[in-house]
């Protein structure tokens, strides 16, 4: 299944977009993200990172320091940045093979490798990562109990498996880039007075039935709700610059009300008030 090809030289642009869908991804905020920056810092914190829309974006405006952390609780997830910096044309080797050989049957044998005793490399385990995020239903990332993909394929004519160029520029823009998996309660240790954290966690529920907070094995609870607000709050004192997106819901107001609370409307393909379908409100918390 995995034979090296001969592949054309990964050409970069300057404009650089997330390798990944991912639930709760930025992209389509960035504008009002992009107005709530802080006019200077020092080094760059993104503890919860998904897919990096505002990580991206700051590189491609030119706004990012020099020292850049970049961590997440999904092992897999770190393992494919971790593989895009270092090794983007071995993976880019993959990508292709994988982009040749894609079909329902090829979809089931790579997702169900994590059932089986089978080693993969890491960079073997990040093209697998990337292959099911491009492939799978809504780019969904989800594991069961044992931590197995368990997404069903999703229905794409023609899925872009391997998008070249915007492979080997998010690769440029991670060179020297900290990435690391880490869980967002140890941050405190790690900031010092001048820097920014951008924290963009699972977001609390509006309702029940719209909860989807499975990105990794446990969930996101009001306990780490609040776990994270005394985060923030350490980080504040300690002089840290602090922006944290959320929804708008009464909890977030209570867990920040100290706090400066931006409201944005933002689209998203499901809401259950038909009023206010396609948009749903959220918060952008600010402690400058
Ligand atoms: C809303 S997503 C981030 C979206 C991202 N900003 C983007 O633009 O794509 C939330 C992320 O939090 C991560 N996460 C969940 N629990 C965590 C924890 N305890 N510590 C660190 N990261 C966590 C998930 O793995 C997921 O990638």
């Amino acid at each position: 299944m995995y034979f090296s090809a001969i592949v054309d030289p990964i050409l970069t642009t300057t404009s650089a977009k997330p390798f990944l869908k991912w639930a709760g991804g930025k992209q389509q905020l960035l504008t009002k993200l992009d107005a709530c920056l802080p006019t200077n810092f020092d080094r760059y914190f993104e503890p919860f990172v998904g897919g990096g829309a505002l990580f991206f974006h700051l590189w491609t405006i030119k706004r990012l320091p020099s020292q850049v952390f970049l961590f997440d609780i999904n092992d897999e997830l770190i393992n494919a940045y971790c593989t895009v910096r270092d090794n983007p044309e071995a993976l880019a080797n993959l990508l292709a093979i994988h982009q040749e050989t894609h079909s329902n049957e090829h979809y089931y044998a790579i997702r169900d490798l994590d059932r089986q005793n089978r080693t993969l490399t890491d960079i073997e385990m990040a093209a697998r990562t990337i292959y099911l995020n491009k492939t799978c239903y809504n780019g969904l990332f989800r594991v069961n109990s044992k931590r197995q993909f368990n997404v069903p394929m999703g229905s794409y004519k023609d899925p872009k498996i391997l998008k070249r160029d915007a492979l080997g520029t998010a690769s440029s823009a991670l060179q020297g880039v900290y990435i690391q998996v880490k869980d967002f309660r140890d941050m405190v240790a790690l900031g010092q007075s001048g820097d920014f954290f951008y924290f963009d966690p699972p977001y609390d529920p509006v309702s029940k039935t719209a909860s989807f907070t499975g990105y990794t094995a446990n969930s996101f609870r009001d306990e780490d709700q609040q776990d994270l607000a005394r985060i923030f709050r350490e980080l504040s004192e300690k002089g840290c610059l602090c922006m944290l997106s959320n929804s708008h819901t009464p909890l977030i107001l209570e867990l920040y009300r100290d706090f400066r609370i931006e409201v944005v409307d933002a689209r998203r393909s499901v809401n259950s008030n038909k009023d206010r379908r396609g948009t749903v409100r959220e918060v952008v918390i600010l402690n400058y």
